[in-house]
């Protein structure tokens, strides 16, 4: 296993800890969260864990079930007690950068309604002002043009239909993604988010702001856990 990969893996297994019988969890999508959904697997088989999840993706949805994670409709629960998930980037303050795996939208609405968030990562993922990583926003295929021009406008760097291959990726709400290149310089992600959310065109954008309760941080030092002192954990 490469190095990142066993990172990623010690994060997504360590904050397990904060799961308890009896929770509602919100179950993130990624590279790193998707060793977190395993282990909870795990933990329902060999330890009689008792939970339900909820995904926010239909690649998390596909995992949860074949670990044996029972599911539930976010719509059929009043809250949820606990979501964990990835991050693209975080800040000294806790913001965050999410929606690499172009699941922002649903990760977002996840978060929301979870009484506290947990984020697991690796050490790469730590940044002093969030924009180094390009940031998501997920707008509807009508008028996307001109959805990226007013983008480009506002935030005055340039701004890309995220591609696979020759086709544009459709997420999973039948969305497409923009991934705007702000660079290292967003000093006011709140400013930011509702800027961009004034766009009619846009459904939803990667800055997840005061939303973040802790991060578990995997590096070659060991796992750190990092207590948002502002957060509800
Ligand atoms: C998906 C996300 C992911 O949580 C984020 O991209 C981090 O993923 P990974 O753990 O694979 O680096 O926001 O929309």
């Amino acid at each position: 296993m490469e190095d990142v990969e066993l990172l990623k893996k010690n994060a997504g297994i360590a904050a397990c800890k904060f799961v308890k019988n009896n929770m509602k969890v919100g179950l993130g999508t990624g590279s790193t969260v998707k060793h977190t959904v395993i282990e909870l697997g795990r933990m329902i088989k060999e330890e009689g864990l008792e939970i339900v999840g909820v995904p926010t993706s239909l690649a998390t949805e596909k995992l949860a079930l074949e670990v044996g994670i029972p599911l539930v409709e976010l719509s059929d629960v009043d809250c949820l007690d606990i979501v964990i998930d990835g991050a693209d980037e975080f800040d000294p303050e806790f913001q965050l950068i999410k929606g690499g795996g172009a699941a922002l939208l649903r990760e977002k609405i996840v978060a929301q309604e979870s009484k506290a968030m947990v984020v697991v990562a690796d050490e790469r993922k730590r940044v002093s002002k969030l924009g180094a990583f390009p940031l998501p926003i997920e707008i509807t295929p009508f008028a996307y043009q001109s959805t990226i021009r007013k983008l480009t406008n506002l935030l005055d760097c340039r701004v890309n239909c995220r591609m696979s291959g020759d086709n544009p990726v459709i997420t999973d709400n039948g969305n497409l993604i923009a991934d705007a290149h702000c660079g290292p310089s967003i000093e006011e992600p709140k400013k930011v988010e509702n800027d961009i959310l004034m766009i009619a065109g846009v459904v939803q954008v990667g800055l997840f702001n005061d939303m973040c309760d802790a991060v578990i941080l995997a590096g070659n030092n060991g796992v750190e856990e990092i207590i948002n002192p502002n957060g509800r954990l």
